[in-house]
């Protein structure tokens, strides 16, 4: 199979297999007032009036506070510092975001599986995680424009004998990380240009993935790219091969019961785009290669 023709097969997983549990209903009131002042509303939501040039009224979970699910074990996207703090492109955009709209960031450290569920829910109020936007997520959150754009590559140890996609055919295992488009790219069935659930290994992140992959465990790890350069700098004797599949497109989730607040951080965002901050952000963390 040639690689677009893998692309569009990655594409048809992307869209025809279900990633998360439908059916969870979010609970939180997200009552709306107008005006200026910060509200309590309905349900320990409170309604917050965007300070700075974004306007617009929208509610959080909780009053002040912007809550940020992610999986910080995805640099430079997102990771965790020694000192137990998180650093990274996602949390520097959510603080810029928070900034226009007058709140504070609370990081919600979890699976990558569990972040869309835990935006529907309400329990966070946005999902940032290097998270591409895919239909089947769209049936449970909603999402902002994009703002970054990955594609998944394969990472083998250097003296692999999988030097090509193709060659991942033969591959015993293909370790992912679990609730990811690579995993369900790659756990497809191979009609749908995917190699079948019993060759995919599902990993916690993608750290674990390249350490059982070292540890021959695995034949190749499909991962997106940043996360991969980053992997295997610090894992000699690994590398990433030339070839990819996917493009994707990175953007932030937000409740589908919570309009006001994806308008207002779209707006937000979009203003850090026309301003230079995204670019400046993602260049503080990915230096050209
Ligand atoms: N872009 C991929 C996806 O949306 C992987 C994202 C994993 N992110 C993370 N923070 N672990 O499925």
């Amino acid at each position: 199979m040639n690689i677009k023709k893998i692309a569009a097969a990655a594409l048809t997983a992307v869209m025809g297999f279900g990633l998360v549990a439908c059916g969870s209903t979010a609970t939180t009131s997200s009552t709306t007032t107008t005006g200026g002042a910060t509200t309590t509303a309905a349900a320990g939501a409170t309604t917050t009036t965007a300070s700075g040039s974004t306007s617009g009224s929208f509610t959080t979970a909780e009053k002040g506070v912007l809550h940020v699910a992610t999986n910080a074990a995805f640099p430079p996207y997102e990771s965790t510092t020694d000192d137990g703090g998180f650093t990274g492109i996602d949390i520097d955009l959510a603080n810029a975001i928070a900034d226009k709209l007058g709140l504070t960031v609370t990081v919600d450290n979890m699976d990558f599986g569990s972040i869309v569920a835990a935006v529907s829910g309400g329990k966070s109020d946005i999902g940032m995680a290097g998270m591409s936007v895919t239909d089947e997520r769209k049936k449970s959150v909603d999402f902002t424009d994009t703002y970054a754009n990955s594609k998944q590559v394969i990472i083998v140890t250097e003296d692999s004998d999988i030097q090509t996609p193709d060659d991942l055919s033969k591959a015993d295992k293909i370790g992912c990380q679990e609730g990811t488009t690579g995993y369900m790219y790659c756990s497809d069935t191979p009609e749908n240009g995917g190699y079948g659930e019993d060759h995919v290994i599902a990993y916690n992140n993608g750290i674990i993935a390249v350490q059982a992959l070292l540890a021959g465990k695995v034949d190749a790890v499909v991962i997106d790219e940043q996360p991969a350069k980053e992997y295997v700098k610090s894992n000699p004797g690994t590398k990433i091969l030339d070839a990819a599949f996917t493009d994707e497109d990175y953007a932030i989730c937000v409740s589908k019961n919570n309009p006001e607040l994806r308008e207002a951080v779209n707006n937000a965002l979009n203003e850090l785009k026309a301003d230079g901050t995204v670019q400046q952000i993602i260049d503080k963390y990915i230096t050209a290669d």
